[in-house]
């Protein structure tokens, strides 16, 4: 890894482009900045966080303190949901307490400088009724990082004149995945409308039969599979699975099992990586059957964008490596 000098500069000559599903309807705007050739670009994820908690705090102390050993300055964060858990005592508004204890001052703009781009997992419908919308209406706050221009949406890294990575950003809250009703208050949950989970989709077939930079890496919050304590989710296997394979996704990025993981299966194309321990309590790995990684362990997720390959790293409390593959642009990985 090869230290960044002169972060700010460096940061200043990124480009990100981004089109999203409120692009479309000419509701948003596509942001720009300028990027050089030829530089890696390093970002951190993480999911399943937003506990305002010891535990989270402590994932960001650690991703704090490894971007200060290894001399990165990460030029964007991927939240991959589960951003708010429980239900906030002031009311949950853009105005709410909760931005500042469970992102702004935990994850603070002097250590997390870049763009937060962040999608919607199942507490974020759930445990604030109408949260989504909160979410979505903080990110057109002036000046905030927080970046959440639509349910689903895509960004590119990398110069605009030849972009490293495609990043599809979806919302995996499908009525068959996280709706119905709510066990304990029978009340009807929160989710993506059917009218929704029709329009993301053909925006998703869209989007992967259009340009795309050499690497498409798609992020939504739930696993299409898992060693985790939830599984594999069968109806985004079944939707986007095939999608996936047909269109040589490189990588899939999401939480919800409050784990880490790092899973290939014979004959697929994508590789699946699963950043579930931002800060919520971990629960323990069911199977071991997909490999070759899981833990269960809080931590967060490295990514080193190059041209010629994806660096994906997971690393504990401590900020200590736990397990590494790169991902080459011909869908070939390799635990390095
Ligand atoms: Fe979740």
């Amino acid at each position: 890894m090869h230290p960044v000098s002169n972060p700010s500069r460096r940061r200043a000559l990124k480009t990100i482009f981004c089109s999203s599903a409120l692009l479309s309807l000419n509701l948003g705007s596509r942001s720009v900045l300028e990027a050089a050739d030829g530089e890696a670009i390093d970002l951190l994820m993480i999911g399943d966080f937003g506990t305002s908690g010891e535990d989270q705090r402590k994932v960001a102390a650690a991703m704090r303190s490894f971007c200060e050993r290894k001399e990165i300055r990460p030029e964007l964060m991927l939240l991959l949901g589960d951003n708010f858990y429980s239900a906030a005592k002031d009311g949950f508004s853009t105005e709410s307490i909760r931005w500042k204890n469970t992102f702004e001052e935990v994850y603070p703009a002097d250590v997390f400088p870049g763009a937060c781009w962040a999608i919607l997992g199942n507490h974020d419908y759930h445990d604030n009724p109408g949260g989504e919308k909160v979410q979505l209406a903080y990110a057109k706050k002036p000046g905030t990082r927080w970046r959440m221009p639509a349910k689903w949406y895509r960004f590119d890294l990398g110069p605009s004149s030849s972009p490293l990575a495609t990043i599809i950003a979806l919302d995996s809250n499908l009525p068959t995945v996280s709706g119905g009703t709510d066990k304990k208050t029978g009340k009807a949950r929160g989710c993506l409308t059917e009218a929704e989970a029709r329009e993301q989709h053909e925006w998703l077939v869209a989007e992967l039969q259009s340009h795309r930079a050499p690497f498409t890496i798609v992020m939504a919050h739930h696993p299409l599979y898992s060693n985790g304590d939830h599984g594999d989710t069968r109806a985004l296997v079944e939707q986007w699975g095939p999608l996936f394979q047909k269109h040589g996704v490189h990588a899939y990025l999401c939480g919800h099992d409050h784990d880490l993981q790092h899973l290939e299966l014979e004959g697929l194309r994508t590789s699946f990586v699963l950043s579930g321990g931002g800060g919520a309590k971990t629960r323990k790995l069911e199977s071991g059957r997909k490999m070759p990684y899981g833990r269960d362990i809080h931590g967060f997720t490295h990514l080193r964008v190059a041209g010629d390959r994806l660096v994906f790293s997971h690393h504990d409390v401590e900020g200590e490596l736990l397990h590494r593959f790169a991902k080459k642009s011909d869908g070939s990985h390799e635990v390095i």
